[in-house]
């Protein structure tokens, strides 16, 4: 069985601590949203899709407990609570955008009842339909990116990724993890390479775990180590996710992913995205428009909470950088097929 960072059940949500992995495997409760906006602050859940899942699953339980007087009265508790869940990260665009289609299916909901039990629960459905709809959308991104991977292949890929999306970072199966799965499924992956990504180490602490787990031929590598790694001829390809897509094709993703894909491009390896379509930002025109999150200067000073830094040193720590879409010369592997970058804006025509 694939690991799990979100459990569900109606009127209970639970998420995997991922700051404690992988030496502890613990549930933490998740019982309003107050609780949903501080685990994904604090990074206790992580990854765009997964953010997006749980933001609005905080959402539902804490509904369930609640009572309002009238639809007017829940219809405004949704938005406000909406409206701050997108404070938590800024980067990642799949939470703006399942804010607002929950917001919109309850604004349509509200039309049609003055029900506020009924109300609650259309809300509570349209934020539960997320959790099976990203993980069929997961599996279709893996089999999408494997059929267009596989199409030349010689011989079996090596294929190198960066940070965390697989089950850790989505409701399941992966995002570019999941094209690694796919492509490993068909009997065609030669070995996985994942950095160790610096510096919150989603790559040793998750992606290296999630490998191990599902028992795919993985080797980890230090960030710095990709451009060797390249050089030697040892990478067929390079497929990392994203957190939020402009409308030109310019993605950003993890920090350092800019820095791997100047380095596929000089020596030739194609560098693919994988994202969902709800991670693509139609309404920024460039990725100079994406907000890019910094994090405390703490988490890269210190390491599993031990400080490494000489003392009195300034520290500069992006979360995120943008990959021009230039570089991004394999294609965005999405749920609906696989388009060159430049071209992401057609994605709702395939
Ligand atoms: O800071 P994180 O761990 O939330 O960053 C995660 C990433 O950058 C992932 O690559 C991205 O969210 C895609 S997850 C399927």
């Amino acid at each position: 069985m694939s690991l799990e960072a979100i459990r569900y059940a109606p009127g209970r949500l639970e998420v995997l601590d991922q700051l404690l992995l992988p030496r502890q495997s613990v549930y933490i409760p998740v019982r309003d949203t107050d609780d949903g906006w501080r685990v994904i602050n604090t990074m206790q859940v992580r990854g765009a899709p997964a953010i997006a899942i749980v933001g609005c699953l905080s959402l539902a339980v804490e509904l369930s407990r609640a009572k309002f007087a009238s639809v007017d009265e829940l219809l405004a508790h949704v938005r406000g609570r909406l409206q701050h869940l997108v404070t938590s990260r800024p980067t990642a665009v799949n939470l703006q955008t399942a804010a607002r289609a929950l917001a919109a299916a309850a604004e349509r909901a509200a039309e049609a009842t003055t029900d506020v039990d009924q109300l609650r629960d259309s809300v509570v459905t349209e934020a539960e339909q997320m959790l099976s709809a990203d993980v069929a959308d997961n599996r279709a991104i893996g089999e999408h990116g494997a059929d267009h991977l596989l199409r030349t292949a010689a011989g079996p890929l090596a294929l190198l990724t960066h940070c965390n999306t697989g089950s850790l970072a989505t409701a399941g199966y992966g995002t570019a993890l999941g094209v690694i799965r796919s492509v490993h499924s068909r009997g065609r992956l030669a070995r996985a390479f994942c950095t160790e990504t610096r510096p919150y180490m989603q790559g040793s602490r998750l992606t290296a775990y999630e490998l191990v787990h599902e028992q795919i031929p993985a080797t980890l590598v230090c960030d710095s180590a990709v451009a060797a790694l390249m050089r030697d001829g040892r990478v067929h390809a390079v497929v990392v996710g994203a957190d939020r897509v402009a409308a030109n094709g310019d993605t950003a993703n993890k920090i350092g992913t800019y820095q791997l894909a100047v380095v596929a491009a000089h020596h030739s390896v194609p560098f693919y995205v994988a994202a969902p379509s709800t991670s693509i930002d139609l309404g920024l025109a460039s990725g100079a428009e994406i907000p890019i999150e910094e994090r405390p200067a703490a988490e890269l000073l210190c390491v599993a909470g031990h400080r490494l830094a000489a003392d009195g040193i300034a520290a500069w720590n992006p979360a995120f950088d943008v990959t021009p879409s230039n570089l991004i010369t394999g294609g965005i592997i999405t749920e609906k097929g696989v388009l060159p970058a430049a071209d992401v804006g057609r994605v709702a025509d395939l």
